[in-house]
């Protein structure tokens, strides 16, 4: 039922793609995700390594990915992670055949010419419509727009999803995929609904049993009330959206009385855990709440999609629920399109849906 553009170009079954998560997207949830019908992505730094040995560490994470599944696997590629590694980066993902390379956070266009030739799919991730433009001109395939509800770093515009996926939609040629907010069929037949022909989702694929995040972290997620997130790190110029716990309102507490150094210090104080690897103190603050569940003394990324995520299941069953609820919802729509058919309409709604015919035939 949802075979479109963005199925074909991946070669998958169902539009849903699981979003790149530096320290959560490990090889063997990347490959639930792809057996399940959808993209699985390892991502940049699977559970953390040192970052001389970062891209061993992802080149191992792909390979189990690979040894489980036979469908389309892709990598995350965040630009600022373009260090001087870069071209054993690029060589790595190209000897270890990923399908699919998911960059964000900077310009595709130095990656598109060798990855394209080596047959990889390229989209780009993007949280505006400049940067969609962009994208699409530097070549890749297909633009992911995240919106201001996702979870992990923001774009600086804040544009939330229900805005920004319809802008995209209608100012790039290449199909768009919406995220941020997205944990079931609902939010799927939305992006739908706006202009996009897929979805990309992170924090619902925290909650999988495949991820190898730690199972207090999960927990707080399937526990999650509405306000279950806070954007953090405002004066310090990196919008961060994490689970709301007493340290997190701490950092917001700081953002807002402008305690710049403050903030510093608490971030600089969080007990450093990953041995041998001199990661950045906020990456540190990620990797104690992710992999240790150490909720206290950290924050962990997540969006405000984990109020809808309830449980704890298998990728595949996350991805057959969206798909089941989405189609249950078209199913609905269909049923109320016919009779609408069927009833006279005033000349206004007369003229309102040729309008809209012609909008989208275009
Ligand atoms: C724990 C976590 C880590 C993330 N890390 C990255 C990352 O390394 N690179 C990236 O492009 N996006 C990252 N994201 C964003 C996701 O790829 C995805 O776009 C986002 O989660 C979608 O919104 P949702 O959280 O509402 O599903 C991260 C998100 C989460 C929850």
């Amino acid at each position: 039922m949802f075979s479109n553009r963005v199925t074909d170009i991946l070669g998958i079954r169902y539009p849903i793609l699981e979003g790149g998560m530096a320290i959560a997207g490990n090889g063997e949830l990347a490959a639930a995700v792809s057996n399940g019908g959808g993209l699985g992505v390892v991502a940049a730094n699977p559970g953390w390594s040192p970052m001389t040995e970062r891209i061993e560490n992802v080149r191992q994470h792909i390979r189990r990915a690979k040894a489980l599944t036979d469908k389309p696997v892709g990598a995350n590629v965040p630009l600022f992670f373009l260090d001087n590694f870069a071209n054993h980066q690029i060589a790595m993902l190209i000897e270890e055949k990923v399908d699919v390379v998911i960059t964000s956070g900077g310009s595709p266009k130095i990656l598109t010419g060798k990855l394209k030739a080596a047959g990889i799919k390229m989209i780009h991730v993007v949280s505006n419509v400049r940067q969609a433009i962009a994208a699409q001109a530097a070549g890749v395939d297909i633009v992911v727009c995240e919106g201001y509800e996702a979870g992990g770093i923001e774009g600086a515009d804040e544009i939330t999803t229900m805005v920004l996926t319809p802008l995209v939609a209608q100012a790039v040629d290449i199909p768009v995929v919406a995220a941020g907010g997205i944990a079931d069929g609902r939010g799927f037949m939305a992006a739908m609904a706006l202009g996009a022909e897929g979805v990309q989702m992170g924090t619902a694929f925290l909650a999988a049993s495949e991820c190898h995040v730690h199972p207090r972290f999960k927990e707080a997620i399937v526990n999650s009330p509405d306000a279950a997130t806070v954007m953090t790190q405002r004066i310090l110029g990196r919008l961060s959206r994490v689970l709301k716990t007493d340290f997190t309102v701490k950092m917001v507490d700081m953002d807002r009385r402008n305690a710049i150094d403050e903030l510093k210090d608490l971030i600089a104080s969080v007990p450093p855990s990953i041995i041998g690897s001199n990661p950045s103190p906020t990456i540190n603050g990620q990797y104690r709440v992710q992999m240790l569940g150490d909720l206290e003394n950290g924050d962990g990324a997540a969006g405000q999609s984990a109020a809808l995520v309830k449980e704890v299941k298998g990728a595949a069953d996350i991805i057959a629920e969206v798909i089941a609820g989405a189609e249950a919802i078209a199913c609905r729509w269909g049923g109320i399109a016919a009779a609408a058919g069927k009833e006279s309409a005033t000349p206004a709604v007369r003229s309102a849906r040729s309008a809209s015919g012609a909008r989208n035939a275009a």
